[in-house]
């Protein structure tokens, strides 16, 4: 019986393969409007022109940057109202996509979306030629960043830079998101190239940096946290 059967190579077109790596935190991308575009931009600028002392927000954060300011009392009533419900929405957004696309676990003090709220203060980062933001983490629940500028040139570099060119892994300007150890077969981080209009949203405790570039420009992002309302009783 058995010198019958003739095998062949057929296994080799098996559509049947599938590679699956589901594991590890979510990274939501997504695009802001044009309104919440337009008053993050016009109050960086007059943050930046008016420099004053409060909205100083450098001894907060790890970047090595030299402009970095918090929107404090800077958005009008209704501006402040168009940032939250829009920036709440993105947030409420993830978490409901993270848990009914991977079925993954909310944070303890979010039960419902409606416990999702935005934490004050917003900063701006005006990030220029060799300035760099180190490997950190955020408090909250989720955060977010929100490229307001974020020029060719800085992309460009990675491509015709002597000093990236040849690189295997060309980062001018991007920014890295790390969670774990690099192992076989397994990563430990992700890439990202910034795009005026995207936000990326992610859990607060997840390590990011962003690296320097070499070219006269401008890369203008804005961050915010999110924080969880909601209260466990004893028992429950
Ligand atoms: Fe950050």
């Amino acid at each position: 019986m058995s010198e019958h059967i003739k095998y062949t190579d057929d296994w080799q077109m098996n559509d049947t393969v599938r590679m699956y790596r589901d594991f590890g935190p979510c990274i939501m991308e997504a695009t802001i409007s044009d309104e919440l575009y337009h008053i993050l931009w016009s109050n960086a600028l007059k943050l930046r022109e008016q420099k004053r002392p409060e909205t100083d927000h450098r001894k907060f954060l790890a970047g090595n940057i030299a402009e970095e300011y918090a929107y404090v009392n800077q958005f009008s009533i209704e501006e402040y109202k168009r940032v939250e419900n829009e920036l709440i929405w993105f947030a409420r957004e993830y978490s409901y996509l993270a848990e009914s696309q991977y079925g993954f676990k909310k944070p303890h003090d979010i039960k419902e979306y409606t416990d999702i709220k935005l934490a004050k203060p917003l900063w701006v980062n005006f990030q220029k030629k060799h300035e760099w933001n180190p490997p950190h983490t955020h408090t909250g629940a989720l955060s977010c960043v929100i490229y307001l500028k974020a020029p060719y040139d800085i992309n460009m570099e990675n491509g015709v830079n002597e000093s990236n060119k040849h690189s295997n892994t060309p980062t001018a300007g991007k920014i890295q998101l790390s969670y774990g150890q690099s192992l076989p077969y397994s990563s430990n981080s992700v890439l990202h190239t910034p795009k005026e209009k995207k936000i990326l949203m992610f859990p607060a405790w997840l390590e990011h940096q962003v690296f320097p570039f070499q070219s006269d420009v401008e890369r203008v992002s804005v961050s915010c946290n999110f924080i969880g309302s909601f209260k466990m009783e004893e028992g429950e």
